[in-house]
């Protein structure tokens, strides 16, 4: 039976080759009009990235009565003004799949005296909630979840906010993220104690629009009571690294390949990834270019490589969280055994991504391994066949499974794509163009 939603990948034979962009970061985007709509006057953004999740954080700052102009696909005027002038919203906020608008909103409306209910798709009501119901709590905020405040949809009603000490049992930026939005508008300092360093795109925006955020060597985070509203005037946000990554590791699995992925993010709590592949023997070239505003960018280059296995520990694991199912497939493709420890994190995302990435290297008959917190991996340098594989209706998914056909002998045909909407709308377009007409010879 034909689906709509599925595809097949068929092998690119001469490799991939060329010069791109990928689109702009998600995690920098959703910041970008959260933080823009509690800023005291429009804030311009470009760079930013549209897609399904980030346009659902669109919607729900509208929701709350900010306007946002889209003077292009990839240019926004959000017209801040202040947390007080958000309102009440009529309905349901849906976050749809995107698990950061699930967890940094509530933070953004904590100290604020109305009801908001937030929900989103099957896989964002799976996702623990209580990592941020439980603080916000201890600050002063009131919010319910379904299972016993642990799950969504949830409900915040927010409150007169005190500043906590809080540990946080995971590297969650999230979850530090939410915390922060809150502690702005907290009586006295709030201190976050993350146990690794996780993305710090939120810190570096607040530091930005003026707020006092400090984070010290031993992953203390600390922000101090802002009295109005955030001082932001424009966020230029740089390419996503998390997509780029799934054209680099193309570029290194099928032979002939030399792609260069230009104006990516290159902040140190994002490039976990790139210092992983440089350690399996990965021809990767990365020319840092400028800083932007407040992220530094720069182009990355990968050639066809010869990889060799390699283990990840728990404290690389959050440096390379959304990177890890596109490693899998480098990984199958090594020298060797590499193991993967300390990331059962990974079973909480858009899908269990143990569990799915397991299951989509073993239908390509690569022989992986899952443990509770983990993976091992026993490459196969000589490739495989094809296969069919299910994405489980994650975009990053997805995505590992059109590499796996595109590097493959006789293609992988993936369940639904249509999920890659998410995070990189522009995905097979890109590749298309990588391909060019070669792959069709
Ligand atoms: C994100 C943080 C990470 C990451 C997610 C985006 C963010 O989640 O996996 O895709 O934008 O802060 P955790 O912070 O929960 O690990």
């Amino acid at each position: 039976m034909h689906d709509p939603g599925g595809q097949m990948f068929r092998p690119a034979a001469g490799g991939l080759r060329g010069t791109v962009r990928v689109p702009g970061d998600k995690s920098i985007s959703h910041r970008a009009v959260l933080l823009g709509a509690v800023s005291a006057g429009p804030v311009d953004v470009t760079g930013f990235l549209r897609s399904a999740d980030t346009l659902a954080t669109v919607e729900a700052i509208r929701a709350l009565g900010v306007t946002v102009h889209e003077i292009a696909d990839d240019h926004l005027l959000v017209h801040g003004r202040g947390w007080d002038a958000l309102t009440e919203p009529e309905d349901v906020i849906d976050v749809r799949n995107a698990g950061t608008l699930m967890r940094l909103l509530p933070g953004l409306l904590a100290s604020l005296p109305f009801m908001t209910v937030l929900t989103g798709d099957a896989s964002i009501r799976r996702r623990p909630m209580g990592r941020v119901i439980d603080p916000l709590v201890a600050m002063g905020a009131e919010v319910w979840g379904r299972g016993g405040d642990r799950l969504p949809p949830i409900a915040v009603r927010g409150g007169a906010l005190r500043g906590i000490s809080h540990t946080m049992p995971v590297a969650s930026a999230q979850v530090k993220s939410c915390l922060l939005l809150a502690g702005l508008r907290a009586r006295g300092e709030t201190v976050i104690v993350e146990p690794g360093p996780s993305r710090d795109h939120t810190e570096r925006l607040l530091r930005a629009g003026g707020a006092r955020v400090e984070r010290d060597d031993a992953g203390t985070v600390r922000v101090q009571p802002l009295a109005g509203p955030l001082a932001l005037t424009s966020v230029e946000i740089p390419g996503d690294l998390s997509s780029a990554a799934f054209l680099l590791v193309g570029a290194l699995l099928i032979p002939g390949s030399r792609v260069t992925v230009e104006e990516v993010g290159l902040n140190p709590t994002r490039t976990g990834m790139l210092d992983v592949l440089v350690e399996m023997g990965a021809r990767l070239h990365v020319r840092p270019s400028r800083l932007s505003a407040t992220e530094p960018t720069g182009s990355v280059t990968a050639a066809f490589s010869e990889l060799t296995a390699v283990d990840i520990g728990p404290d690389q694991v959050p440096l390379l969280i959304d990177e890890i199912p596109v490693w899998a497939l480098a990984a199958a493709r090594a020298r060797g055994t590499s193991r993967l420890r300390g990331a059962a994190e990974l079973r909480a995302k858009e899908s269990d991504r143990l569990a799915a990435v397991a299951a989509l290297l073993g239908a390509l008959g690569v022989d992986a391994t899952e443990h509770p917190d983990g993976l091992d991996i026993t490459g196969c340098p000589d490739g495989w066949s094809g296969g069919d594989v299910t994405s489980c209706g994650d975009h990053r998914l997805a995505m590992v499974g059109a590499l796996a056909g595109l590097s493959s002998r006789a293609g992988v045909s993936i369940d639904d794509v249509s999920c890659m909407d998410v995070s990189y709308p522009t995905f097979a377009a890109t590749i298309q163009k990588l391909i060019g007409d070669r792959g069709e010879r």
